[in-house]
């Protein structure tokens, strides 16, 4: 059977990679780059095919990851439950896209990938295929008895690489388990599975800095923005990697985007998450205040009234879906106008707004004035406000009088 398998380089997919091929499968290992961490791509690769893979693929998606799935997904100002910018969640369609284009081109039946059977990632990655790739099967090891039974836990990984001469990575195991990209890195299970464990002491964060250690003195950035979707930082044109990078690096500086959740997951517990999202806090906290220069009122209410839907799809899993398509045209025509400019100042985790300017800016201070004089007519508020009472009025008058 031919496989392709979803390679994070990583233990539980390098022993996947054998454990399939001693099962007779042919498999090509498709690693796609959203900037995780660890080794050297070219170790990853000579690793997988040392293992025994028919083909090993890097596939570099970051700037992908940036423009075409978390710049939507911003204009949308979506958040799961709150606080969470989704930054596992965005990730997974592309992954399946990816690897799927592989399985098209080496002819694959079977798409593999390592995620467990509690979690939200199978979801993400199987609603996927079944909208990219119909005809495909999708495989996921830990959701059968054979492979829980080879590897119980990470001891017997262990002991089979060492069998198999896989090399491992020696890697100090943290007392969590995360997951991370240029949006994000977030940090579940293990010890954070304790509720009276405090998140952002136990973690240790790689992106940011606690608010505690960030500089005294506090930091200024200008974000401009086209059509909703972020341009430059400081004045300099750059592309959507680099805005997030830059970002990540100013926001995490100064102790920007942490946060701890209790989150619903949509197979249906509840989870403790801890995730840093410097670059992306600081792109929902700009887009903000061009948008509320620039985009009407019940536009922007229509919008805020559906982030919540757009949250819950990315969050399950339904990328592919035609709702969504539509959902994202909406956003791609509401955003035309949301162009500008904003500059942030900030200093120990908290993020304020100095200035913000837009070409299309529909602030007039003639008509906002509460000053003597500009253009709104007060006279004009009475019948306004009479007739929207109307109905109240006529249920006032029903239950003073009333029969
Ligand atoms: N709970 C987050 C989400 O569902 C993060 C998932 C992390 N995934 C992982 N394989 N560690 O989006
Ligand atoms: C997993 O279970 O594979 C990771 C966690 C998740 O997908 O929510």
């Amino acid at each position: 059977t031919v496989c392709v398998l979803a390679y994070s380089g990583g233990l539980d997919t390098s022993c996947m990679l054998g454990w399939l091929i001693d099962r007779g499968y042919e498999v090509h290992a498709v690693y796609v780059d959203l900037g995780q961490p660890g080794e050297d791509r070219q170790v990853m690769k000579d690793k997988a095919t040392k293992i025994g893979a028919k083909s090993v693929r890097m596939i570099d998606a970051r700037e992908e990851l940036c423009r075409d799935f978390a710049f939507p997904v911003l204009m949308w100002q979506a958040k799961y439950e709150g606080p969470y910018l989704l930054g596992t969640s965005i990730a997974r369609p592309l992954i399946s896209k990816k690897i799927l284009e592989i399985a098209e081109e080496v002819g694959a039946e079977v798409y593999v990938h390592g995620a467990t059977g509690k979690g939200n990632d199978q979801c993400r990655f199987q609603l996927a295929a079944e909208a990219l790739r119909p005809d495909i099967k999708v495989y996921a090891p830990w959701r059968t008895p054979e492979w829980r039974e080879s590897f119980p836990g990470r001891i017997e990984m262990l002991d089979y690489c060492k069998e198999r001469g896989i090399p491992v990575k020696a890697t100090t195991s943290k007392p969590y388990s995360s997951d991370e990209n240029v949006l994000h890195i977030s940090y579940e299970a293990g010890e954070l599975e304790k509720l009276d464990v405090c998140g952002v002491d136990l973690v240790d964060f790689e992106m940011t800095v606690s608010p505690e250690e960030a500089p005294e003195k506090p930091e200024e950035v200008t974000i401009s923005f086209e059509a909703g979707v972020p341009t430059k930082v400081n004045g300099q044109a750059c592309s959507a990697l680099d805005i997030v990078e830059q970002l990540n690096q100013i926001g995490g500086r100064n102790g920007v985007g942490r946060i701890d959740i209790i989150e619903n997951r949509f197979v249906g517990m509840k989870s403790r998450g801890v995730y840093e999202a410097p670059g992306m806090t600081l792109l929902y906290e700009a887009a903000a205040h061009i948008e509320q220069l620039t985009l009407d009122r019940d536009l922007v209410h229509l919008r805020d009234s559906l982030a919540p839907v757009v949250a819950e799809m990315v969050y399950y899993g339904f990328w592919y879906a035609a709702k969504f398509e539509a959902l994202l045209a909406f956003i791609r025509q509401s955003h035309q106008v949301v162009t500008g400019e904003v500059k942030l100042r900030l200093y120990k985790g908290n993020v304020t707004v100095l200035e913000r300017s837009s070409p299309n800016s529909l602030y007039d201070e003639g008509i906002a004035t509460m000053e003597a004089g500009g253009t709104y007519n007060q006279d004009d508020a009475e019948g306004f406000i009479r007739i929207q009472g109307l109905p109240y009025r006529v249920q006032g008058m029903l239950r003073k009088f009333g029969k």
